[in-house]
């Protein structure tokens, strides 16, 4: 299984932080908000990671990540997002890396307590197909959130007003090779953006799509209450253990 970091995208919605840097480069607590999720793949034993970026800002992830020596890595894949086309536009870039692996997708600001091997090591007995993480939240009208019928998911919803489960899918992804004929399918949302809530729905549509809650506490960092909690959480209990 290879693994995919998406950290393109403008951080709109953390502007003026976000004016000279990469969202994914400001600091949280104590480690630029990319290591996180690059700590996740890690800790499920991927070792065969893509960093997917754009902007202005995109040779600052070589400087600060190089060689993934940090993190035990040999080497770290790069590519390059010209503009913003939204999270499943990012992933379509990374088709040449995957191959016909199968792959875990994290986006650049999903912070999580513990560590996903569980559901990394179900997936593989499934093999084919995907399978989301879901999260109970109190604010559910901000994120993807599914409708559950018994242990099925029904369909998901790019941030309804009227959210049909107190559930977010949280933003770690794992797909069979076929997600990127998915992807070129895909018409851009009334945000100009190829949703990787789509992506998600063509599996469920297909009736190859599992799910797992997460155990743990999850977080993304994109607005300046989920970067604060993001901070809190980390500095209070730490991120990605193994346990
Ligand atoms: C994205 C996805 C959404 C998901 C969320 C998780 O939202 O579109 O389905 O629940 O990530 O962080 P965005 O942060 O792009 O608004």
């Amino acid at each position: 299984m290879k693994g995919i970091v998406l950290a393109g995208g403008l951080g709109t919605r953390l502007n003026p932080l976000t004016k000279v840097t990469n969202k994914h480069l400001l600091p949280v607590y104590d480690k630029p908000m990319i290591y996180y999720p690059i700590q996740t793949l890690v800790n499920a034993g991927i070792r065969d990671i893509m960093v997917v970026t754009g902007g202005n800002n995109a040779g600052d992830f070589l400087c600060l990540l190089g060689d993934g020596r940090e993190f035990g890595l040999k080497h770290v894949h790069y590519t390059y997002q010209e503009g913003h086309g939204g999270i499943a536009e990012a992933l379509g870039l990374t088709r040449h890396f995957a191959e016909d692996d199968s792959i875990c997708v994290v986006l650049g600001d999903n912070i999580i307590e513990n560590n996903i091997v569980d559901a990394v090591k179900a997936f593989e007995q499934q093999q084919q197909g995907a399978k989301i993480l879901l999260k109970e939240v109190p604010d559910p009208q901000r994120f993807g959130v599914p409708e559950l019928s018994g242990d099925r998911i029904v369909r998901i919803e790019e941030k309804p007003a009227q959210p049909k489960s107190n559930y977010a899918v949280i933003g770690i992804y794992l797909y069979d090779s076929t997600v990127y004929d998915i992807v070129e399918t895909l018409r851009p949302s009334g945000r100009g953006e190829l949703e990787i809530t789509d992506v998600n729905n063509a599996y469920i549509e297909r009736g190859q799509m599992s799910y797992a809650i997460l155990n743990g506490w999850w977080t993304d960092a994109g607005t300046f209450e989920s970067l604060l909690r993001a901070n809190n959480l980390v500095a209070q209990t730490g991120a990605n253990k193994l346990v």
